[in-house]
This record gives structure tokens, sequence and C-alpha cells, in this order.
């Protein structure tokens, strides 16, 4: 199977004023289409910057990152806009939804980005809102929502452009255990659909439901077992 990550000595270092803070210290990871990983470890070990990364949200300091075929490591910003809207869909602990807009219009976002047309992003979100659980509530603002009904949102909003990958760093952070497992059952219904799914999670319940376990520690990777 192809690999849509290929990530070669990545370092990542940020400037603190005279202070180096080294963060990533030389990560080497390959992820084939279709994998369903966990990424864990202590608070401070680098899972979020690393996942900034994959999500194309940050670029290293140095190293390759190689997705889909692409080499983000050394795109523009605005290439990096491009290629994350296209082949990222990224779920966040505290859902990062927009206020005062209604779940229909949260998931269709992407979309305008895009440059589809109104109906082509209704219809499609529309689609997306159903398979996560939201006929019901497309017309809800997120005040109205349940904090599991939210989550459920911002995932309808990561799958709604087709990505290649599903990047969630703590998705279930912010939700009660019944909630949690609401929506982990959902991440394994986007990952059995063929998606390529990544979380980062602290909590072993929830990284039980993938098939590969990574460890950072103190910047690089400890351990990486398949498990199923
Ligand atoms: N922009 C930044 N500038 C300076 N230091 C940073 C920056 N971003 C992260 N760090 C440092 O990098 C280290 C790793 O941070 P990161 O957010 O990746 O950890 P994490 O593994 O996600 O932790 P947590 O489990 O608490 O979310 C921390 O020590 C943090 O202070
Ligand atoms: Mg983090």
């Amino acid at each position: 199977m192809e690999n849509v990550i290929e990530i070669r000595g990545i370092i990542r270092n940020f400037q603190l004023g005279q202070e180096t803070v080294y963060v990533l210290k030389g990560i080497d990871l390959d992820i084939k289409k279709g994998e369903y990983v966990a990424i864990m470890g202590p608070s401070g070990s680098g899972k979020s910057t690393l996942m900034n990364l994959l999500g194309c949200l940050d670029t290293p300091t140095a190293g390759t990152y190689i997705l889909n075929g692409n080499d983000a490591s050394t795109m523009t910003d605005n290439e990096l806009a491009e290629i994350r809207n296209r082949e990222i869909g990224f779920v966040f602990q505290t859902f990062n939804l927009l206020p005062r807009t209604t779940a229909l219009d949260n998931v269709a976002l992407p979309m305008i980005y895009a440059g589809a047309s109104k109906k082509e992003r209704t219809t499609r979100a529309e689609e997306v809102l159903t398979d996560v659980g939201l006929a019901d509530r497309m017309d809800h603002k997120p005040n109205q929502l349940s904090g599991g009904q939210r989550q459920r949102v911002a995932v309808g909003r990561a799958l709604v452009n087709k990505p290649s990958i599903i990047l969630a760093d703590e998705p279930t952070g912010n939700l009660d255990s019944k909630t949690s497992i609401e929506i982990m059952n959902l991440f394994d219904e986007i990952h059995a659909a063929g998606n390529t799914v990544i979380i980062v999670t602290h909590e072993e319940e929830v990284a039980e439901h993938a098939h590969r376990v990574i460890r950072l520690r103190d910047g690089i990777i400890e351990s990486d077992v398949r498990n199923k």
C-alpha cells in the first residue's frame, strides 16, 4: 500500500528570545493509506507540534514531509493552505466552530475555499451531517448543540472535502466518557469507510480503537506498535 505520509528526519525548534526550544528531535515516520493510528505520550512530548506539521499548519525546522507525493516541508503559506484544504481534515479538542453559524454552514465552509457552488456545498454538507448523525440538527448553531454534537459537526467539517487524512488532536478531551465512546465509534466508521485516521490521545481506551500506537517521548518516537 502507498504511503500517505513520509517523514524523514523532522526537527522542530522554536526560538524564544535568546533561547532555542528543541521540541521534535528527529522523527521518521511512514503512514500508509487506510491506517488508523493513535499518537500518545506525556504532556509536552511534542504530539501537537507533530500534528500541526502533519496537518500543514506548520513547517519543520529541518527534515522532509511528503504528503500524498507532495513535498510539504518547503511550501509557502499559500501552498500550505491549498494542500491543507484539499488533503487534510483537522478535528480539535475545542471544536473550533464558528459560533454564530449553523451546523450546515460550518460544515460547508471548507468547500467555499475549494471553489464549490452554493448548491454543491449544501448538498454535500447535508450528506455529511446525515453521516455523522445530525440530520435533525443542521440549522442549529454551536450553542444550541451538546458537546458531542458540536464535535460531530467538527468531524463533518473535517470530512466535507474528502481529504486524504483525518487528523484529530485529543478529540474527546472535552467530552464525558459516554460521549467520547460515541465520537470514537464515529471515527471507527470513518476509518472503516477507507479513510486514514490519526488521533492524538492521553486515554488508553481511546487509543485501543486504533490499529497502531505511536508513543512520543521528549521529541522522539519511543515505540511504534501495530496491535491489529
Ligand atoms: N510556539 C512555540 N514556541 C515555543 N515552544 C513551543 C511552541 N509550541 C510548543 N512549544 C513547546 O514544545 C513542547 C511540546 O509541545 P506540544 O504542544 O507539542 O506538546 P503535547 O505533547 O501536545 O502536550 P499536551 O499533551 O500537553 O497537549 C512544549 O514544551 C511546548 O512548550
Ligand atoms: Mg497537545
